[in-house]
């Protein structure tokens, strides 16, 4: 039972663009988390017998036969009395995470945009493109219903929405991803540096990097390489830029620019393009545009690597992609589940990623284990919050073979 039980929220680390959190800001985070854990982990369970007890039998009762995608288990379920309350609970824990963070960066932004201008005037780590403009997929709606999304602001040049991105993650994510939220890209770095111990890539481009969270650690596992972080959202780069100076990072630069459109960036120039929790919030008309430029500017025998919650299909249960599509319905996340469904190795083929190129495999969390208790398994995730994910990988041919 311990071993189920989060960290406490002083376990995150203050780095210096950490925006302070008073006792009951802290308390409410702490009780956040748990709330998290206890909603995926042991009320999650409920959603099983509630549809095995109650709502397929009534759904055979009525159509003879088995629900037949999982569009049908959620009008199903949705029914059901059980599930609305669960429901109800995730998307009030989501409410209450983005008032408690952001009341906690409101009050404090004077320093913090003051710390976020020394940070960004002296380190070199910063460069903004105002004629980048946030993509309407990501301004249609408050993005998993957080204030702003990744873009806004309470005023002009503003760090809020990423300090309050920052401050929060950590409830959000049950306390799975390790001190600095970073346990994706350690998990990242740890895999590469494993199964391609030879690989000592000079050039990467992490596309939509938010606050860095992932990026950073690429950039410390390989300080030999200068990491390119890129996003469309200047309030989310002014405080990742600050947060990695305050971190010590160097060998990392916060640009503004779109994946749709590196045309400042040559043919066959990163040895390594990654994103990480990313292709869930892109249209579909944006998606191939993003592959197929991320391709350009990847040289051959170069890695791409996507760090994403496991696609739906034939082998998993619709209950499941049902659980796994609640964002998508109940948290302002209206491409998670189109995303999911769609066939990714054939939109990375369409790129120019041959299918024989391609690979998926599992990653986990890496966090330091005497703080932060393993992810919970399979059956306790926290459906599109866990920090185990699949990366959807490919290395690009080699020239002849392209020309070929
Ligand atoms: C879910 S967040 C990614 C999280 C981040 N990769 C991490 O590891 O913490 C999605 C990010 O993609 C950015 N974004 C959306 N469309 C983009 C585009 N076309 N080019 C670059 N960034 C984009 C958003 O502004 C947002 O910051």
């Amino acid at each position: 039972m311990s071993s189920d039980l989060p960290p406490p929220y002083t376990a995150l680390e203050r780095h210096p663009m950490m925006p302070v959190t008073s006792h009951d800001e802290a308390a409410r985070f702490n009780f956040l988390t748990h709330m998290n854990r206890y909603i995926s982990g042991t009320l999650g369970k409920g959603n099983k017998l509630a549809y095995e007890g109650r709502v397929l039998p009534a759904f055979k009762a009525v159509h003879g036969r088995d629900p037949e995608h999982r569009e049908e288990v959620r009008v199903a379920m949705n029914e059901d009395p059980f599930h609305r309350m669960w429901s109800a609970l995730k998307r009030n824990t989501m409410e209450m995470r983005q008032q408690n963070g952001r009341q906690c960066v409101l009050r404090q932004l004077d320093e913090l945009d003051a710390m976020a201008r020394q940070f960004n005037e002296h380190s070199g780590l910063l460069q903004l493109d105002a004629s980048v403009e946030q993509p309407i997929y990501n301004t249609c709606v408050d993005i998993h219903c957080q204030p702003g999304g990744y873009h806004g602001g309470e005023r002009e040049g503003d760090v809020t929405v990423g300090a309050n991105y920052d401050v929060g993650l950590f409830a959000t994510t049950g306390g799975a991803l390790g001190r600095l939220n970073d346990g994706g890209g350690q998990a990242v770095v740890a895999h590469i540096k494993q199964v391609m111990p030879d690989f000592a890539p000079k050039r990467i481009l992490d596309i939509g990097s938010t606050v860095g969270h992932n990026a950073v650690p690429i950039a410390q596992g390989f300080p030999e390489a200068e990491v390119t972080a890129i996003d469309t959202a200047a309030a989310s780069l002014r405080y990742g830029a600050a947060r990695a100076a305050g971190l010590g990072v160097k060998n990392i630069r916060f640009v503004q620019c779109s994946g749709e459109d590196l045309s400042r960036y040559p043919d066959n120039h990163f040895d390594w393009v990654q994103t990480t929790m990313f292709l869930h919030e892109l249209s579909s008309d944006s998606m191939p545009r993003i592959l197929a430029e991320a391709h350009r500017v990847l040289r051959p025998g170069g890695l791409i690597l996507h760090v994403e919650q496991p696609q739906y299909g034939p082998d998993m249960p619709l209950l499941e992609q049902m659980l796994r599509d609640w964002d998508a319905y109940n948290n302002n996340e209206p491409f998670w589940s189109a995303m999911h469904g769609l066939d990714l190795k054939g939109e990375m083929e369409a790129a120019g990623f041959a299918r024989k190129d391609q690979f998926v495999v599992g990653v986990r969390a890496v966090a330091d284990p005497e703080i932060f208790p393993p992810s919970p398994d399979g059956g306790q995730e926290d459906y599109g919050r866990a920090a185990i994910w699949n990366a959807y990988g490919a290395i690009k041919a080699p020239v002849e073979e392209t020309v070929a």
